[in-house]
């Protein structure tokens, strides 16, 4: 079964929210409300297999489709008793190890249980090893009892140089070896890792019961067995995309428009001479910034990122999914224009910018929904350059850096700018390089329907406002205080 029908709640299909809301209710492809299941998603396996790693993207990537999740790490429960244990510590052997260890455990999955049962969210991640098949029937159980389904996630991995190299990488700087030689941090951690091998088991048929995903040797092979629901299904898809390999992913807008000069949003306008120049000056900045890594190009269909394109020396693929957020009836129209024909819809994109659909257009909550699998294909792929627009481009940065919904609409990404990002263990590295060459800004500021205005220019006129306000207040003040004294 994909779904449980629970209720239909008619009109709620009218919500502009696209495909996925935020609550546990959304309209399915049949127009039916329908409820999402509340899913805990158990990590399985040794230590040092990227658990935590797919726990926080897997949490990043739900979280930028407005779906709420959390990851309960039962290594941060069990450092409030044991800051810093040694690998006897992990010894099976070891009582006292033992009792703590199922202590964190059983904290972990009762906070967990406590936070569905607040309904702060649909999905949480268990992280830890979990890497017994009793663990995993106790989980189980007291998911069950909680109405809370599982799915367990399980990395294994045999490739012992890869083993010794994500130690080093992000092992040795755990907060379990703080003031600790690394070598003999990593000389632990691998003596930690063989504790856990003496009872690791991997999932196998006698627990074709549960719903699981094994991810073998960094997804070079996938079992799935019983995968469900919809979500259920969204994560795997997710997972089975992952890959470490080292790159990059550059993020340029297009060079400046003639539409930008104008101040008109939308549209399918050539660069303007200045944009031009952009395009003649970006294969050096590339270089610059990706040396001779061969790239992928992905642009949109509208003329302005093909031209800003067109002097790359390699491969290129032109996308819809990237074409700039759709504004409907306001599509070539200036701010100062949109805001005298359509006041209330201004002020309604200024008060939630991220929700507010244009009429006969699209919201960025919409453009996310669209640019879904363009981020599958590029946690796919390795080093790709995007030649995109103002808004689609702060939706996929929103997603490589988590920001939220609130800040992203309202990011400032410069014409004439090529940001690199490159995925680290457990973070994203951003590098902004600019082409010295003049550029309008079509940033705007909440309030503001300026043509170009840039982000200090804003913060001057606002600073402006609340000083004028301030002395406006102090001068009514003294009013005041005179009708106060004239009446005594
Ligand atoms: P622990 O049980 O100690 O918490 P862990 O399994 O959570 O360990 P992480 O801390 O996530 O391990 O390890 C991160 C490292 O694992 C990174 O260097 C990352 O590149 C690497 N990695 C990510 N995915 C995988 C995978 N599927 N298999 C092996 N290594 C991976
Ligand atoms: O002005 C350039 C542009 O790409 C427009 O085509 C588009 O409507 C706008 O930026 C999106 O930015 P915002 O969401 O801030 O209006």
């Amino acid at each position: 079964m994909a779904e449980k029908i629970t209720q239909y709640r008619p009109g709620m299909g009218k919500r502009p929210t696209g495909e996925f809301m935020t609550s546990s209710w959304r309209t399915n492809s049949y127009g039916v409300q329908v409820e999402d299941t509340r899913i805990c998603v158990v990590m399985v396996g040794l230590p040092a297999r990227g658990k935590s790693l797919i726990a926080q993207k897997v949490v990043r990537y739900l979280g930028w489709l407005s779906i709420t999740a959390k990851t309960f790490n039962v290594g941060q429960y069990r450092r409030t008793a044991t800051p810093n244990p040694s690998a006897e510590f992990f010894d099976q052997s070891n009582p006292e190890g033992e009792r703590l260890r199922r202590a964190a455990a059983e904290a972990a999955v009762n906070d967990m249980i406590r936070w569905f049962e607040a309904g702060q969210g649909l999905i949480a991640i268990l992280d830890a090893t979990n890497s017994t098949k009793a663990r995993r029937r106790w989980i189980q159980e007291k998911c069950e009892a909680a109405n809370i389904e599982t799915m367990f996630v399980e990395s294994k991995c045999d490739d012992e140089e890869l083993v010794m190299s994500n130690i080093r990488d992000v092992k040795t700087t755990s907060p379990d070896y703080v003031g600790q030689d690394p070598e003999e941090a990593a000389q632990d951690f691998r003596n930690r890792i063989r504790n856990y091998e003496k009872v690791y088991q991997t999932i196998d048929e006698d627990e074709a019961d549960l719903t699981y995903c094994k991810l073998i040797n960094v997804g070079h092979k996938v079992i799935i067995n019983r995968i469900r629901d919809y979500l259920q299904s969204r994560v795997v898809y997710y997972l089975m995309n992952l890959h470490i390999r080292p790159r990059s992913i550059w993020l340029s807008r297009h060079g400046e428009s003639e539409f930008n000069l104008s101040g008109q949003i939308g549209g399918d306008a050539d660069l303007s001479p200045r944009g031009q120049l952009y395009a003649r000056a970006l294969p050096d900045l590339v270089r610059k910034s990706a040396g001779d890594l061969p790239l992928t190009v992905w642009t949109s269909t509208l003329k302005r990122t093909g031209q800003t394109a067109r002097f790359l020396p390699f491969e290129k693929l032109s996308w819809k999914a990237l074409d700039e957020l759709d504004s409907g009836v306001c599509d070539s129209l200036t701010y100062a224009e949109i805001e005298q024909k359509y006041p209330a819809d201004f002020k309604s994109r200024d008060d939630d910018k991220y929700n507010y659909r244009y009429l006969g257009g699209e919201s960025y909550r919409d453009v996310v929904i669209r640019l879904e699998p363009i981020i599958m294909e590029l946690e796919r792929s390795e080093n790709i350059l995007i030649v995109t627009h103002q808004a689609v481009l702060r939706c996929i940065y929103a997603y490589f850096m988590g920001m939220n919904q609130e800040q992203s609409p309202w990011m400032e990404v410069p014409l004439h700018c090529l940001i690199k990002l490159t995925p680290r263990a457990y973070g994203t590295v951003e590098d902004r390089l600019h082409a010295n060459i003049p550029a309008v800004s079509t940033w705007r500021g909440k309030g503001s329907k300026a043509k170009h205005q840039t982000k200090e220019e804003a913060e001057e006129e606002e600073a402006a406002k609340t000083k004028e306000k301030a002395e406006d207040t102090e001068k009514t003040e003294e009013v005041v205080h005179t009708n106060g004294g004239d009446g005594a």
